[in-house]
Formats: C-alpha cells, sequence, structure tokens
C-alpha cells in the first residue's frame, strides 16, 4: 500500500487497451465510442468495473441495479470511468444442488472478468451468502484495487405481532406447524411477513456474518455492513464506495495489502463475537488461500476459547439487523474487544481498524453486550475433533441446548437425504430424544455441492412430545439462520470414504463439546473391518460443471476450493495483439 505516491495513467492496467500506439488502441477506443462515451468521458482515467450479481432469481439483490447507479455516480465524482459487469448471481434460495457448488464458479469467472478486461479497479455487489467469499476470492486472485458493498440485510419480519427473523423463524414455525401447535394459515402467515424487502436474510446468518467479516478484512467502508439495504444510508456508502475505489486505484491499494494473517485473526474473533454461521469458517479457509495464508481449524478454535459472544442475535440470540445496526453495528461491537483485536490493519478507507473504531458507540447495551454481560464467555462455534472426523467437524456451541454439550447415544443412520426424507417421520424408526441423528453422503462431492442439510428435522413423534433439539451429524453444512446442536461438516466426508460412512444404526456417539471430541465408540478393529468393507458410491456426474467440480474441489476443511485455484501464485496478464 502506497498512500503517498500516485500512479501514473500510462501505468494502469487500461492504458494498455486504451493509450498504446497502434489499431487495437484504436478499435477499443471506437467500441467505448459505440457505447456512447467521447474521450472526455474516459480518456486517462481508471476504469472501474463494478461487479454486480443482480438477478431475478436472487431476491436479496433486487436492488443491486440501484446501487450499481450509485456506485457509478461516486466513479464519476472522483474522476474515473465506471463500467457495469454483470456476473453470476449465488440465489442462496433457488440454486440447486446448493449455492455452494457455484461459489467456485462465481470467483473464477468474476477474476476472470477483471484479468480479460480493462479494469483497474473493481467494486464488487454482492450480499446473499456465497456471492461474498466468490467475489472476494475472485478479487484476492486477481489483486487489483477492489472493495466490497454489501447488499444490506432485509427489514425485519412481522407476523401477528411477532417479529421473524429470515430462516431461524421459519424453521421454528415448521416445525410447530409439524407439531400440531400452528396450522397451515398460520404457515402462510409467516410466509408472507417474513421476507419484506430487498436485502440479505437479516439474522446473523451466513450473509450477515460475510458482511461483517468482510467489513473487518478491511474490504468495505466503515460500517457498511449491517446498513440495511433499503436505508438511504446504503445508497450513500454505494457512491461513496464509487469515489474511493478511484482513489485507491491511483494509491494502488490491493487486497493483498489489506488480507494479512493478523486481518484473518481478526476476522475470525469477529466471526466469534457474533456467534455467526459455521459456513464463515469455510469461506474464510477459503479467502485466505487465495491470499497465501494457511487458516487450520484449530485457529478458529484457538480464537474461539478467548473471544466472548456479544451479538444478542437470532439466531444465537434474540435481535435482528436492523436493530443491531442501530445499536451501532459492527464498529461498536469491535470496540467491546479491542485487546482481541489487531488494530493496526488497514482498511480501504486508508484509516487503521484502531482509528476506524475511535468513536463507535453502543446505543443499546442488551443488542450489543460487553464481555461482562456476554451470551457466552467463549466460543459462539467449536472445532471438534476425533475418530469420527479425524480432519475437523464444526458445531454452533451457542446455538444449541446446553444439554447436548457432553452426549452419548445410538446412532440413528440415514444414507443420503432421500433416505432421511423417507424415514424422518416412520414411527417405526424408533428414535429418543437421545437418539443421535446421521447423515451421510451430504457433503462436498457426496450431495453434491454441501448443502445446508445439516439441521436435520426432529421427528414428528418427538415434536410431539415436546422435543426441539436433538444431536445431529453430518457432512453437510447448516444455514446460518438455523440452531440446534447440529455436527457439520465432518471431513473427511463419507462419500470419500471418511469415517462417517462407517456407522450404522445402534453405534454409540459420544460429543464432548469442551474437549473438542466427537466419537464414535468402537474399537479400532470393528472400524477397520467396515472400512475393508466399504465400497464407494457410483460419481454423479459425467460431464460439464459438475465433472470440474467433483474433480477438483476440496474437503470442508481446506475450505472447498478448487485445487486449480487455490493459493496465490501469479496468473499472467493477457498479451494484447
Ligand atoms: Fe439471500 Fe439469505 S437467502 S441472504
Amino acid at each position: 500500500m502506497n498512500e503517498t505516491t500516485r500512479k501514473q495513467y500510462s501505468e494502469l492496467r487500461s492504458a494498455r487497451w486504451y493509450a498504446a500506439p497502434g489499431l487495437r488502441s484504436s478499435t477499443h477506443r471506437s467500441r467505448t465510442k459505440q457505447l456512447g462515451y467521447g474521450d472526455e468521458d474516459y480518456a486517462g482515467k481508471p476504469v472501474i468495473g463494478i461487479i454486480n450479481t443482480w438477478s431475478e432469481m436472487n431476491s436479496c439483490h433486487r436492488h443491486l441495479r440501484d446501487r450499481a447507479e450509485e456506485v457509478k455516480r461516486g466513479v464519476w465524482q472522483a474522476g474515473g470511468f465506471p463500467v457495469e459487469m454483470p456476473a453470476t448471481s449465488l440465489g442462496e434460495i433457488f440454486m440447486k444442488p446448493s449455492a455452494m457448488m457455484y461459489r467456485n464458479l462465481l470467483a473464477m469467472e468474476a477474476e476472470e472478468l477483471l484479468r480479460a478486461n480493462p479494469v483497474d479497479g473493481a467494486v464488487l455487489l454482492g450480499g446473499c451468502d456465497k456471492t461474498v467469499p466468490g467475489l472476494v476470492m475472485a478479487a484476492t486472485s486477481m489483486n487489483i484495487p477492489a472493495i466490497f458493498v454489501p447488499a444490506g440485510p432485509m427489514l425485519r419480519g412481522n407476523w401477528a405481532g411477532k417479529t421473524l427473523g429470515s430462516g431461524t423463524d421459519v424453521w421454528k414455525y415448521w416445525a410447530e406447524l409439524r407439531a400440531g401447535t400452528i396450522d397451515e394459515a398460520d404457515f402462510i402467515g409467516v410466509e408472507d411477513g417474513v421476507a419484506r424487502s430487498a436485502g440479505t436474510c437479516m439474522t446473523m446468518g451466513t450473509a450477515s456474518t460475510m458482511a461483517a467479516i468482510t467489513e473487518v478484512l478491511g474490504l468495505t467502508l466503515p460500517g457498511a455492513s449491517s446498513i440495511p439495504a433499503v436505508d438511504s444510508g446504503h445508497s450513500r456508502m454505494a457512491s461513496e464506495s464509487g469515489r474511493r475505489i478511484v482513489e485507491l486505484v491511483w494509491q494502488d491499494v490491493k487486497p493483498r495489502d489489506l488480507l494479512t494473517p493478523a486481518a484473518f485473526d481478526n476476522a475470525i474473533t469477529t466471526l466469534m463475537a457474533l456467534g455467526g454461521s459455521t459456513n464463515a469458517i469455510i469461506h474464510l479457509v477459503a479467502m485466505a488461500g487465495r491470499a497465501g495464508i494457511e487458516l487450520p481449524l484449530d485457529r478458529f478454535d484457538e480464537l474461539s476459547t478467548q473471544t466472548p459472544v456479544l451479538a444478542n442475535l437470532r439466531p444465537s440470540g434474540k435481535y435482528l439487523m436492523e436493530d443491531y445496526h442501530y445499536a451501532g453495528g459492527l464498529r461498536a461491537l469491535l470496540r467491546q474487544i479491542l485487546p482481541l483485536l489487531d488494530t493496526g490493519c488497514r482498511s480501504v478507507n486508508g484509516m487503521t481498524l484502531g482509528e476506524n473504531l475511535a468513536d463507535a458507540e453502543i446505543f443499546n447495551d442488551d443488542v450489543i453486550r460487553s464481555p461482562a454481560s456476554a451470551l457466552q464467555a467463549e466460543g459462539g462455534l467449536t472445532v471438534l475433533r476425533g475418530n469420527l472426523a479425524p480432519d475437523g467437524a464444526v458445531i454452533k456451541s451457542a446455538a444449541m441446548e446446553t444439554r447436548f454439550l457432553k452426549h452419548r447415544g445410538p446412532a440413528i443412520v440415514f444414507r443420503d437425504y432421500d433416505d432421511m426424507a423417507a424415514r424422518i417421520d416412520d414411527p417405526a424408526l424408533g428414535a429418543t430424544a437421545d437418539s443421535v441423528l446421521v447423515l451421510q453422503n451430504a457433503g462436498p462431492q457426496g450431495a453434491p455441492g454441501m448443502p445446508e442439510w445439516g439441521q436435520l428435522p426432529i421427528p414428528k413423534s418427538l415434536l410431539e412430545q415436546g422435543v426441539r433439539d436433538m444431536l445431529r451429524i453430518s457432512d453437510a453444512r447448516m444455514s446460518g439462520t438455523s440452531y440446534g446442536a447440529c455436527v457439520l461438516h465432518v471431513a473427511p466426508e463419507s462419500y470419500v470414504g471418511g469415517p462417517l460412512a462407517l456407522v450404522r444404526d445402534g453405534d454409540l456417539i459420544e460429543l464432548d463439546v469442551a474437549a473438542r471430541s466427537l466419537r464414535l465408540v468402537l474399537d479400532d478393529a470393528e472400524i477397520a473391518a467396515r472400512r475393508a468393507a466399504w465400497t464407494p458410491p457410483p460419481p454423479h456426474y459425467e460431464r460439464g460443471y459438475g465433472l470440474l467440480w467433483a474433480d477438483h474441489v476440496g474437503q470442508a476443511d481446506r475450505g472447498c476450493d478448487f485445487d486449480f485455484l487455490a493459493g496465490d501464485a501469479p496468473t499472467k496478464e493477457p498479451e494484447i495483439h
């Protein structure tokens, strides 16, 4: 990073397209004029690519066309030339088998969009879960100046005088419907009232978690991550981001200048203080990998044990993102844990984290707690290991019934999602409140795409008895808006022969969160015999992107990045002939 020296126009990437002698540059200028721009619009100016993940298949991003215009306004004001570039949108709700399966596709697409075109700096418009890591991974690998504009959370939901949180309250009332305590008409009321506006899920789900992480990594303007999507302040933040990216280009401030090991430690600490989404672990590992930084799962556990959970937000707590924003947002929360942060890390606004937090205030100390009144003294997320998860698994210990923190029970095994869906409510299942529900073949390769199936439903017979939580284990992920005693991301996954594949009905499974342990209570000889008898399932794909995914995706503990995209090896700039 260099804030005192400035680049010359001739040093910009775009100058190679526009200002070199010869016919090729003339053609580039001619085709820019075809867009209706004259020399005074673009000549001698940095080209700012606005990567927009707007799509009508992504309801959370329905406002991003407007925001792109507002970013452009800022770019023009600062003397840049804005160019909007649409990219794959990963609508979490609609994409099957999972949006996760396409995170790496967006990362690859956005990186190559930036590389192949005359772009000097990028403004990244995303928010719905996987778009955030996808765009950050792209910008980190491309490593040209970039600033992230998070889509912002939607307004809080309402039904029958009750406040509804995205996901969290849908799961809750769905369980009540199955238990018979509400009826179909009630549930339609929930359906009508839970998603009221543009914006991302307004619980502390994956979108809110990843936006906060992007802010603490220094990739957004300070305070940007929690501004409600439909608040006029969100538009102003977009314009300010447009102004700022032009300056970042002249100063040549690039993502890898900001994404240091200390910045990633700050991000993990923030994740824990938020009681944030388990998905963030996978994404952080992948994002750090693009900056050449190893993030072992144990680092998450180390920082978890020293970080209190301070955000009283669903699903771990009570409130929603709107409450949190007006209570002071991320800056106010981080101010509470300053001793746990490296305050020298820098942000796209040119200031250090410490400088950006200097005047942060809490306006509601029930929403943003102090360490003295923390929701949990430590460890919102816990990394587990043992003979059932040699390469790790995670559990959101902040959002589960505490009786499962230490639990031993007999397994009920589902070989895949369809098996689970067909049998979960079958009275012959024989489930008790102490049973351990095991879902196999739901991981990166097995499902495929590691969908958010990890919050297995409670069997109906138990719901009717008042049971609302059970120990559940899978190699799937779980929505950040979900809750419950769900062990997730078991690695290696069952589909590739991980120990989860060897579990049978009735086997005893032992979880001890304090000891970070997940064990199949079975002697080694029996495990070895089952392994010898195990045969791999048939492949899911014979061609296309699915085959690319299957051939190259890593396991959960490695961030599920593609082997050929991971790492920080330089990629060649295109020749311009
Ligand atoms: Fe888009 Fe939750 S579905 S953020």
